[in-house]
């Protein structure tokens, strides 16, 4: 017999997150039904749902999904879209738990940086690691991510610098996919620091990035996307625009590390070359704030960083707001500024430390998250997306921000099929 539905589950409150005058996007919609990897119809009353079911292939009562609920008797849990963390540098080798020492006694980001630590003591680890420690190590901490219910992550390489290694990293982000019920989207973030092959030669290691690095990853089809730190300590603005625009000759979409440190018109430029977003923002300047809405460009709020190097400069997020601008959060999980492997400590630090409501978090880890990547078929709970889907016993979806570690997924659904639950 032929279904209509693979799957249809029942007895739960959608969160769709979409864009709705009420809050989190509540549908009344009881029961959902997936169909080939994809969310195919919202099931709006008890009515219709006697026969919906007798079309499906299987059907869960999502009540029974919830321990120490076997018979049902709980409310509804809540069902919300997978969780899309769209910024981090996960794969690496090493760790920086030595600075991190060093930072405690006083020393300073930006010096560690100069003094050839930082993203460069990284690098040479990173170098040094060959593909099989670089692969176990990152699905551990992708792992981490995914129980709490993340279904997309975006990688970043920039910690190799050099093709080989370069290439490595996107490889081994990339086959994560083999290993975790996780989509991985990668970025290629050549223009990170500069190599010491190129010492006082940042505008030489440019031209390295757009002839040879660039090119040759595009072709190969490694990357999803183009990063650029544009930073005192990484590129500065020409330099960013010639990697903006080579990334585009070359068909790929842009992303920037901008205004982290310092207003160094990072955003503006991103903006113009209609990046698909900018990261960090700290030190953003709210006159520079209408060419990020007129661009459509997402603001990535990264509040582990900020926690973690001690930042006192908050993101503009009034301002952020009053112009519309889509607002993401994200881990930045890296070595050496946000050693953060979880997207809901992410969620409360958005809403401590930035001011967010609940509402703007779980947005910011799932549609506006999506729209930092460009995609489209995933972040919200609506017919035709990606059945990405977590399951969560909560009385309201505010809880999720609300915690810290009180969570995780009582289900969790990876393109229609469940991937982590009872
Ligand atoms: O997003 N800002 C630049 N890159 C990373 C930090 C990388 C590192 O310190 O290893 C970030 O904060
Ligand atoms: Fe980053």
């Amino acid at each position: 017999m032929s279904y209509q539905y693979d799957t249809v589950i029942y007895n739960v409150r959608i969160a769709s997150m979409q864009d709705s005058e009420v809050p989190y996007g509540e549908l009344l919609s009881h029961a959902i039904a997936l169909k080939d990897g994809k969310i195919a119809a919202l099931i709006p009353s008890d009515d219709s749902l006697g026969e919906i079911v007798k079309q499906a292939k299987s059907v869960i009562d999502a009540t029974t999904l919830i321990p120490q609920n076997e018979g049902g008797t709980l409310k509804h849990p809540w069902l919300l879209p997978g969780f899309i963390d769209c910024h981090t540098h996960l794969v690496y080798g090493g760790n920086r738990a030595e600075e991190f020492e060093m930072r405690l006694q006083g020393a300073s980001y930006v010096d560690i940086a100069q003094r050839g630590g930082g993203i460069k003591g990284t690098v040479e680890k990173t170098r040094c690691a060959d593909e099989r420690t670089l692969l176990n190590t990152a699905i551990k901490r992708a792992k981490r991510l995914c129980e709490e219910g993340v279904t997309t992550i975006e990688v970043k390489s920039g910690y190799g610098l050099d093709l080989d290694t370069e290439v490595r990293m996107l490889r081994v982000a990339k086959s994560l996919e083999q290993h975790l019920p996780v989509s991985i989207k990668t970025t290629y973030l050549g223009a990170h620091a500069l190599p010491n092959e190129f010492a006082e030669d940042a505008d030489g290691y440019i031209d390295f990035v757009c002839e040879k690095a660039l090119p040759y990853i595009a072709s190969q089809n490694l990357a999803d996307a183009v990063d650029v730190f544009c930073e005192t300590i990484g590129f500065s603005t020409s330099q960013t625009e010639r990697v903006f625009s080579c990334a585009q000759e070359h068909g790929l979409p842009l992303k920037a590390h901008v205004e982290q440190l310092s207003d160094s018109k990072g955003a503006v430029l991103a903006a113009k070359y209609g990046a698909l977003s900018v990261d960090h923002i700290e030190y953003l300047a709210d006159s520079d704030i209408p060419h990020l809405a007129q661009s459509g460009t997402v603001a990535v709020l990264l509040p582990g960083a900020f926690y973690y190097l001690s930042e006192v400069q908050k993101p503009p997020i009034d301002a952020l707001r009053a112009h519309n601008v889509p607002m993401a959060l994200a881990t930045d999980f890296n070595p050496g500024s946000s050693p953060l492997a979880s997207i809901l400590t992410a969620m409360n630090m958005g809403c401590v430390l930035f001011q967010l409501t609940p509402e703007e978090a779980l947005r910011g880890a799932t549609a506006h998250a999506a729209s930092a990547l460009g995609l489209h078929d995933r972040g919200v709970i609506e017919a035709g997306k990606l059945a990405d889907l977590t399951l969560w016993d909560i009385e309201t979806p505010a809880e999720l921000a609300y915690c810290i570690n009180g969570h995780r997924p009582a289900a969790v659904f990876k393109e229609g099929k469940q991937v982590q639950g009872r």
